[in-house]
């Protein structure tokens, strides 16, 4: 397996059960990620991918969503040494411009300084897989009004209505994700049986693992579960198979 995406639910469910506020549960849940990428890292796997915050995750209460944010910040800023030393790349996937300025820029300089690691951390942060997928489109049109697109006479004509100069491989070169392998698996932590709008054309053929355990909660027992899981699937990809 390369690449594995995480939608890490039940943070606030957990510090519920505790009668913490619901931000102390994200900070537990920033732990699990913590332990997450060591055993993804120890497994071989090159990509991880985490669900930390979506388009729709704006409507939580203030208190929650600055909350959110600072941890991000802090996140990004104490662990920077550590990603290095670690070759660890890290890249954000969603619609940054949503996010102040000062974590935009803390974002790009951390992309920037860990560019080159051989494990990739993505966050999707204020992240949609509609809002990617429009936004895609929107890089496509203006590639194409700059007369960036190739010439039809250059593509290799294979479909009938291959008369357009889109085919999957150029949409996918315009989403956040570009450069990045589709994920193998998806966990979704917490019980829910959900997609949720994450990587909507990434998720093709990915395979999915449910548990019931919440995401702070989520531990080596249950990594080794989802990735046993895995490897007894038979991945056709819509193929007649072995
Ligand atoms: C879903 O649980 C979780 C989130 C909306 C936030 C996830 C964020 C983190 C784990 C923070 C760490 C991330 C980084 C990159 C430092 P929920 O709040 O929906 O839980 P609930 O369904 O039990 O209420």
């Amino acid at each position: 397996m390369q690449h594995l995406a995480v939608i890490m639910d039940g943070n606030g469910r957990w510090a519920q059960k505790r009668h913490l506020p619901r931000l102390m549960g994200h900070r537990a849940g920033a732990d699990a990620l913590d332990r997450t990428m060591h055993w993804c890292k120890e497994a071989g796997i090159k990509y991880l991918t985490v669900y930390a915050f979506s388009t729709e995750n704006w409507k939580r209460s203030e208190d929650e969503v600055s909350g959110l944010m600072k941890l991000l910040s802090h996140f990004i800023k104490s662990k920077e040494k550590e990603l290095v030393e670690n070759g660890v790349a890290f890249r954000v996937i969603g619609r940054r411009t949503d996010l102040s300025e000062k974590l935009q820029k803390e974002i790009a300089a951390l992309e920037e300084k860990t560019k080159g690691g051989d494990f990739t951390l993505i966050v999707a942060l204020s992240y949609g897989g509609r809002d990617e997928i429009v936004r895609a489109a929107e890089r496509l049109f203006e590639k194409w009004r700059r007369g960036n697109m190739p010439r039809r006479e250059d593509q290799v004509l294979t479909r009938q209505d291959a008369a357009s100069p889109i085919d999957e491989q150029t949409f996918a070169s315009c989403l956040d994700t570009a450069g990045i392998p589709d994920p193998d698996l998806i966990i979704r932590t917490s019980g829910e049986l959900r997609l949720s709008n994450f990587l909507l054309w990434q998720a093709a053929y990915a395979e999915f693992y449910f548990t019931d355990v919440l995401w702070p909660d989520f531990d080596k027992a249950e990594f080794d579960k989802a990735i046993a899981s895995f490897s007894k699937r038979d991945r056709r990809m819509g193929g007649r198979g072995k």
